[in-house]
């Protein structure tokens, strides 16, 4: 039964060695190069600075509508939010005004109140809005509702339309109140 368990194991490591050699000589034939498409619709994040906003464009009139079709249900009517699942992303509570968080942690971070980049909302919604079916708006439904939760949080008017170019222009009120990570050295991301 020994000299059986001793021949067994010797087997497994000849063929564990052999199968060592034929990996750094052979390709497995798995898979197959992603197409320039497959890649594009995957490669849609927009920089604070709107590097990668696309074409298209929307207004405040339009991401109204659109709200109250898809996203009311979650976020409430007004985009006030419906705690404790559901962000408000409309609202600025006048204690909160000033970045007053350090102040108080537990005032309501809104869209107006704290982001410091308009660019981030398309990027998000973008990708990530509705919860229920991410990746379903078209570039024009984003701009539209970017156009609503900005005018809506009181940081354009509520005539405006929005393409790339009138996005990138856009200063949130708190912007100056961040500041690049400019550290040097260790771990890229901190
Ligand atoms: C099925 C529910 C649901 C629907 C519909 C929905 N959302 Fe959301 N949304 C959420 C949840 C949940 C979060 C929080 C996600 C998280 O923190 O990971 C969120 C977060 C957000 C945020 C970020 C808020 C913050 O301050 O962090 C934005 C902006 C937003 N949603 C916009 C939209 C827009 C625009 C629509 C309509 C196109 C939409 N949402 C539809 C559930 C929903």
């Amino acid at each position: 039964m020994r000299g059986a368990l001793v021949l067994v194991s010797s087997i497994a490591l000849a063929s564990c060695s052999s199968d060592r050699n034929a990996e750094s000589s052979r390709h497995y034939d798995l898979g197959r190069a992603a197409t320039p498409q497959e890649i594009a619709a995957l490669d849609v994040d927009v920089g604070p600075d709107g590097e990668g906003l696309p074409a298209g464009s929307g207004t405040v009139a339009q991401g109204v509508a659109l709200f109250a079709q898809k996203c009311a249900v979650c976020h409430g009517a007004r985009g006030e939010g419906i705690p404790p699942t559901y962000p408000a992303i409309v609202g600025r509570d006048p204690k909160a005004e000033g970045f007053q968080f350090g102040k108080d942690p537990k005032l309501n971070r809104t869209i107006g109140n704290y982001w410091p980049y308009a660019t981030t909302i398309f990027d998000y919604v973008r990708r990530a809005m509705p919860h229920s079916a991410p990746g379903s708006l078209t570039n024009g439904e984003v701009y539209a509702l970017t156009a609503y939760l900005l005018a809506a949080n009181q940081v354009i008017p509520m005539d405006a339309s929005l393409d790339a170019a009138s996005l990138k222009a856009v200063k949130m009120p708190y912007a100056d109140r961040f500041v690049r990570d400019n550290r040097r050295g260790g771990r890229e991301v901190k």
